[in-house]
This record gives structure tokens, sequence and C-alpha cells, in this order.
């Protein structure tokens, strides 16, 4: 499972970026307000910084012809930038066009099986469903990601399934266990991921090992 960092903040993309760790970059309308930047601008930031992986910018229209016109400024910003839209028939019809015009698209708000299905039909490179949404109303937000995974499997969809809306260091564990192809990821939760207390326990006993030898003490 890869890891995708899911923030618009440029100096948490700075930080991740060089652990060696990322894949990509998500973004949506809600954690860009929070940076208080020209949209645009901030994804030319973030393009600087990742070269390679997906940087998923969101359409706020809701119109197909709209997210089209809005998805095509968009993925003009950077090659490696991917039209999120949101999944509804519009959003779906720009999917079709999109792939058609050879940008890749990530289908987000995917809250069950039958959507996922029908994004990956219409074309979607990647499909967002939000497990920590799911788990907030009493659903099983893992177990969408596994029922997902293996409709892919067993039709053989090649559409990569990002687990998001992740809250907590176990959705990872659990997230890749079930079959998510790529995990987006709070910066908070991804620094959880480094934590173990016998690493620390480890790394100071053999400070305090060396420190007792010859060399420690020079
Ligand atoms: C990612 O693509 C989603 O926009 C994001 O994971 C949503 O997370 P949230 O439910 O914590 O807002």
């Amino acid at each position: 499972m890869k890891f995708f960092i899911d923030t618009a903040n440029i100096d948490e993309i700075r930080e991740a970026n060089a652990l060696g760790i990322l894949d990509g970059v998500t973004t949506n309308p809600s954690l860009v307000a929070k940076e208080n930047v020209s949209f645009h601008d901030r994804l030319r930031e973030i393009a600087a910084e990742v070269t390679q992986g997906s940087i998923s910018a969101e359409v706020i229209s809701l119109k197909a012809e709209e997210m089209i016109e809005e998805g095509k400024q968009l993925a003009a910003i950077a090659p490696n930038i991917t039209i999120k839209v949101p999944m509804t028939p519009d959003g779906l019809k720009a999917v079709k066009v999109f792939k058609e015009l050879g940008i890749k698209t990530n289908v987000t708000l995917i809250f069950s099986a039958n959507q996922a299905l029908l994004a990956a039909r219409a074309g979607a490179t990647y499909v967002s469903p939000f497990l920590g949404r799911l788990d907030d109303i009493g659903h099983d937000g893992l177990a969408l990601i596994e029922q997902i995974a293996d409709i892919f499997a067993i039709h053989g969809i090649e559409t990569e399934i990002i687990a998001a809306s992740i809250r907590h260091p176990m959705h990872i564990t659990e997230a890749a266990l079930k079959g998510a192809h790529i995990a987006t990821v709070p910066y908070k939760v991804l620094m959880q991921l480094f934590n173990h207390p016998l690493t620390d326990i480890g790394i100071e006993k053999f400070l305090a090992d060396w420190n007792k030898t010859k060399e420690g003490k020079a």
C-alpha cells in the first residue's frame, strides 16, 4: 500500500516528502480553506515539491460542463495533477471526458461499494472511500474497503482504492490488510506511524551502552 498525504499545507508536504515514503498528495476544499492561500498558487508550490506522485485537486462546480472546464484549468498547472470530482452523475460524466482527454481522476465522497463500482466503470483512476466519516455514523468503514477491493479483484478492475478520511494508525494497518492500494493520511497520523516505545527504549539503551565504551567516552 502506498502513502499519499492528505493536506494542503506545504510545510507538511515538504516534511513528508523528505521521509522518502510519499507517493502523492490529496487536497480538498476544506483543507485548502484552512491555508488561506490561492488554490492555484498552492498547487504550483505542491507540484514543485512532489514532481512524480499524483496531486489531487478538487473541483468546486457541480455541473459536468463546469467541472470539465475547471478540471482542465487545474490539470494545466502540472502534469501530475489528478482531478478530484464528487460521486454524482455529473461527476461521472466529467470523469468520462477527463479519461478521453488523458487526465487522471479521483472520485471522492465514496460511501458504498456500488458508488465505487460506478466510478470505476466511468473510468476513474482512483476511488476514495471515506473510512472515518463512516465510522463516525456507526458504520464499518474498513468493511467497505474490503468489499470494494474484493469486487475490483473479481472483475479485474484497475481503478485504485485510496483509503481516505483516515483518523488513526490502526486505520492504516487495517486498510492495507483489506486491500487498499493507497492510504491518504493526515500529517499527524503519518508521524504517529513512526512511534513505538520499544524503539525509543532501544535507542536509549544502545546509546547508554556505547557511552560506557572507550570510544563513547572519547
Ligand atoms: C481525501 O481525499 C479526503 O478529502 C479526506 O481524507 C477527508 O477526510 P476527513 O473526513 O477527515 O475530512
